[in-house]
Parts: C-alpha cells; structure tokens; sequence
C-alpha cells in the first residue's frame, strides 16, 4: 500500500526550507524505489517544529521536526516509512501536547489535508454546513449564525449575525460578501494559514454568507505579500467551481455565488473596510467616512458583507453542528474559539485555537514556554501595531473581548507578540507613532499631523528635552488622536503608547540630556 508522506506547503515551513526537504524526499523515494506519495498539507502551526514531516501509519500520523534536508536520508535509513524511531521524531502528532490540548473547529483540517483535494475536504466533514444552508431560508442561516454568538474575528468583534441581518434587509439587485484577507497586524497568520491549509473552508463560509444575505459574488482581498495563499485560493476556486460548490447553481440548488480573488499591494491601513472598498474599487485606498455602513452602501455602492477570514471560516462548522454546538465554548460574550496567534521573543510560537477564557498569562509562559532568550517576559503586545502592551501585572487577563477592553487593551485578530526585558518600551511607542505616520491615509488631520508630532515628541524624551512637559504632550496629544480621529488606526496608536507609558514609567525618564552626554 502506498505510504502517505506529508510535507506542509504553508509559507512559514517554505521559509524554514519546506521546499528543499520536499526535493530531497522525492529523490530519496525514487532512488530506493519506494512506494510513498508526497503530500503536501498545511501547517499544524507549530513553528518551532517546522519544517514538520508527518508519515501515516497504522497508529495514526508519527511525526518528525524540525526537518533538514540533509537529515531525509537518515530519516529513511531510520525507517521513517514506518514511523521508525529517529532523534527527530516526536511521536504521534495529535499527542504533542501544544496541539493535544487545542480546540481546533475552524482549524480542524488545516495541517490535516491535502488543501488542495476536495474528496479530502468532504472526507473530514467538509461542505456540511453548505449543504445545510442550501436548504435553509436566508433568514433561518442567519438566526443561526447570531445565536452562535460569532463575533467578527477581524479586530472590532462586531457580531456577523447583526451584520450580515443588515445585509439580508437591505434593498438592492446586486450585493457583495468582501472577505478581508489582507491580514496586516504585526505577529498574526492565521488569515494565511487558512488560505492556504485548508481554502475550501473559507470558500464554504463565503457561499453561505451569500446564501444568507442574497448576495451572489464575492472577492476574496489579500496582498501581494501572501503569494502562497492567493496560489492556493486560485486553484481552490477553480476545483470548487469545477465541482458545482460554486456557480450558477451551488450543489445543484437554486443559489448562485461565485467569487474570485483580487491582490492589494499591501498597505495596513487597506485592511480597514472602507478603504479596502476603495481599493478594490481601483481607488487609493482612502477610509470613508461612515455612515453609510458597507452594509447598506458598500462595494460599487451595492450592499455589502466585509467579514475577515476566520469569521468566515467558522462559519461552516456553525451550519454543520448548530449555534448552540459554538456557542458552548467561550466566556461571557466572546462565544465559540479564537485561532491565538504567538509571536516575538518566545519559544514555542504558532497558532493554538482554543476557546475564550485562557489567560495572558496561560498562553505566554505555558503555552508559548516563555521568551525564546530565556530571559524574563517584560510586555506583551496584544492586537497588533494599535494593541495594548501588557505587563505581567495583567497576565491574569482572560482573552475576552471585555476583558481585554475593561483594562484599555484590545484582542484584535488576536496575535500576540512576546517582548523581554531588553526592549525599550519608549522605543516602541516611538514606533507606535512612526508606523501610524507612515501607513496613515491622510485623510484626517489628528492622525496625519499627530502622528508625526507624536515621534518628535517621544525623541524629545528619549533626548532628556524637558521630559515632564513632553510626557504631558504626548499624553494630550494620544487624547487628541483617540477621539478626533476619523478610524481606528489614528484612533487607537494611543493605546500601544498610553500603555507603554502607564505599565513601563521608567521607560520614559531617560537620564537628562547634560548627564547622559557627561
Ligand atoms: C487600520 C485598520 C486595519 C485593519 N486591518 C484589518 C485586516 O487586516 N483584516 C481584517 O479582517 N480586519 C481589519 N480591520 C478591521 C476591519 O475594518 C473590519 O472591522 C473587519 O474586516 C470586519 O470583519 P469582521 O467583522 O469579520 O471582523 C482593520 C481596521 C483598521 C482600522
Ligand atoms: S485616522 Fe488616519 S487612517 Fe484613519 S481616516 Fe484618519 S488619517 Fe486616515
């Protein structure tokens, strides 16, 4: 029988050598006149592991990292073909404990399939929820995705059953399902995982949303950065539309939907929704004021849906087990899993789903092992480049909505990125400020203009220049840019920076500038 050999073709492992350990392997197979198929899956998101090489056998799938090319002849000599012991080898792969003790629904498959084999896809308990919702009154699938509790996975946890409720009631011939793929907020993947570990899951979820809301065309709205997963949605689309999944007539029903890909070219600020409507309008990627919402005016002026990737992609395990299956994982009124994403300094980094209510603290000393330096944590950043830095005075934070919210922190799309006690938390407000400058789409003054004031002032600071009176400006001018800006980009840098300022207070008292040139 011919052996499955699996070999991820996720950007993470391609960048960690994925590919030259895929040629070695196929060489290697050929030369011994073995009888192995290569598959090449997505990630199981264990980074520190990857490249990862998975090999199925009788006891389920052994696996071994993290995989040189040099070590595949070794590896074969050591009967990898069987699952035979090897210094690399980590035992079966849903018994390492990072994965063991995740609550993969929206992941399930990715690192599992083949991302590019339907029968695979339906294999695992793929197009259920479709097959459901073609059956179902718009009406009735988006009840059933409100009662689920889904809240927007994108950054603003806004619940898609309201959203897409505004959608379904709205008057128009033509309506759109945007998904927002364009994934910019530092430390975060998950977006990209699924594009390209398991992309008929994010096509699932979007004909649904078509379904519910009456819309029958969709664009998928990446960057050009994420070459690997636009390859992988293309090729997804076209065997998707091959087998009646998407078309003129969704599985055979009455519902039509089709959708394609489009590619920005990559800046933060077209990840938010009304700028990304410009841009995949052909225009520069400037935020609207709102209202009107998307959902009542959005993409050509038509109705529209813009829910991110992850939304999306937990829709159909929604459809397929019932509201109330997702609704029971979770705390307060973050229901369902959140696909956390670790990054910075630490040692085990990845993406580990698991339902809401771990701690902060329970995610970066236990699960993420702490600094990958070894030396203390110092601040974590949660919710990208406008998130909150913590310090560990508030690592017992339960990743909650709410919770995140009630100590002026946010969970965004819910990376975090793990800082030592090496880092100058000055330092990082200053970025705060210059990376706000540089990706600000100018169209309102306090964002535009406080930015750059904002880097200046901190300069002062770190020069010793009359630093009590700077620190005050700064504070004042982070007032400034939270309320008067016009979205969120200018509106929340304060909180990276008001942070850093509150938790990190030596950070900002650098010796004066006569002593420090003494
Ligand atoms: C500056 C800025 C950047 C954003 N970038 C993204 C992004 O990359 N991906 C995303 O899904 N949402 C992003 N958002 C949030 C979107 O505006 C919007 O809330 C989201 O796409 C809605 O989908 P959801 O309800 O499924 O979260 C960004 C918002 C702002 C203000
Ligand atoms: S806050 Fe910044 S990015 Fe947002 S509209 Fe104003 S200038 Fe543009």
């Amino acid at each position: 029988m011919t052996v499955k050999i699996y070999i991820p073709q996720d950007a993470a492992a391609l960048a960690l050598g994925a590919e030259r350990v895929a040629t070695a392997m196929a060489e290697e197979i050929a030369a011994r006149g073995l009888d192995v198929a290569i598959v090449r899956n997505g990630s199981r998101g264990m980074h520190w592991l990857e490249p990862l090489v998975e090999v199925e056998t009788a006891e389920g799938r052994i696996a071994y990292g993290p995989v040189k090319a040099s070590d595949v002849a070794p590896l074969l000599d050591a009967g990898l073909v069987s699952g035979g012991a090897h210094p690399l080898c980590l035992g079966k792969t849903e018994e390492i404990p990072f994965l063991k003790q995740q609550t993969r629904l929206t992941f399930a498959r990715c690192g599992v399939t083949d991302p590019l084999s339907l029968d695979d896809y339906r294999a695992h308990g793929g197009l259920r929820g479709l097959e459901k919702a073609v059956a179902m009154q718009p009406a009735a699938i988006v009840a059933e995705v409100t009662e689920s509790g889904l809240r927007g996975r994108g950054g603003a946890g806004f619940p898609t059953g309201i959203k897409w409720k505004t959608v379904l009631e709205a008057a128009g011939s033509r309506k759109y399902i945007v998904c927002n793929a364009d994934e910019g907020d530092s430390g975060t993947f998950a977006d990209r995982m699924i594009m390209e570990g398991d992309p008929f899951v994010l096509i699932e979820g979007m004909a649904i949303a078509g379904i519910a809301t009456g819309a029958t065309k969709g664009y998928v709205y990446t960057r050009s950065e994420y070459p690997h997963a636009i390859a992988a949605m293309e090729q997804a689309i076209e065997i998707a539309r091959a087998a009646g999944v998407l078309g003129v007539s969704i599985l055979g029903s009455a519902h039509a939907f089709d959708m394609e890909v489009r590619t920005g070219a990559g800046a933060y600020v077209c990840g938010e929704e009304t700028s990304l409507l410009n841009s995949l309008e052909g225009k520069r990627g400037l935020v609207r004021a709102k209202p009107p919402l998307p959902a009542h005016k959005g993409l050509f002026d038509c109705p529209t849906v813009i829910n991110n990737v992850i939304s999306l992609a937990s829709v159909p395990i929604i459809l397929d087990k019932g509201a109330a299956f997702y609704r029971d994982f979770g705390m307060g009124r973050s229901r369902g899993t959140i696909p956390i994403q670790i990054a910075g300094n630490v040692k085990h980094s990845g993406l580990y789903e698991a339902a809401f209510g771990l701690t902060l603290g329970e995610i970066v000393d236990e699960i993420g092992g702490g600094t990958a330096s070894g030396r203390p944590v110092k601040a974590v950043q949660v919710g990208g480049p406008l998130g909150a830095y913590f310090p560990r005075a508030l690592f017992d934070t339960p990743f909650d909505y709410e919770a995140f919210a009630a100590r002026d922190g946010l969970i965004g799309h819910a990376g975090i990125v793990v800082f030592d006690d090496t880092a100058d938390m000055l330092k990082q407000a200053r970025f705060a400020m210059e990376f706000c400058a540089v990706e600000s789409c100018g169209k309102c003054t306090p964002c535009r203009i406080g930015s750059t004031r904002g880097v200046e002032v901190a300069d002062k600071i770190a020069a010793g220049i009359e630093p009590e009176k700077n620190r005050e400006l700064l504070a004042d001018l982070c007032n400034t840019m939270k309320f008067g800006s016009l979205c969120a980009l200018g509106g929340f840098t304060p909180y990276p920076v008001v942070s850093a300022m509150t938790h990190f207070p030596e950070d900002f008292s650098p010796a004066p500038a006569v002593e420090a040139a003494e």
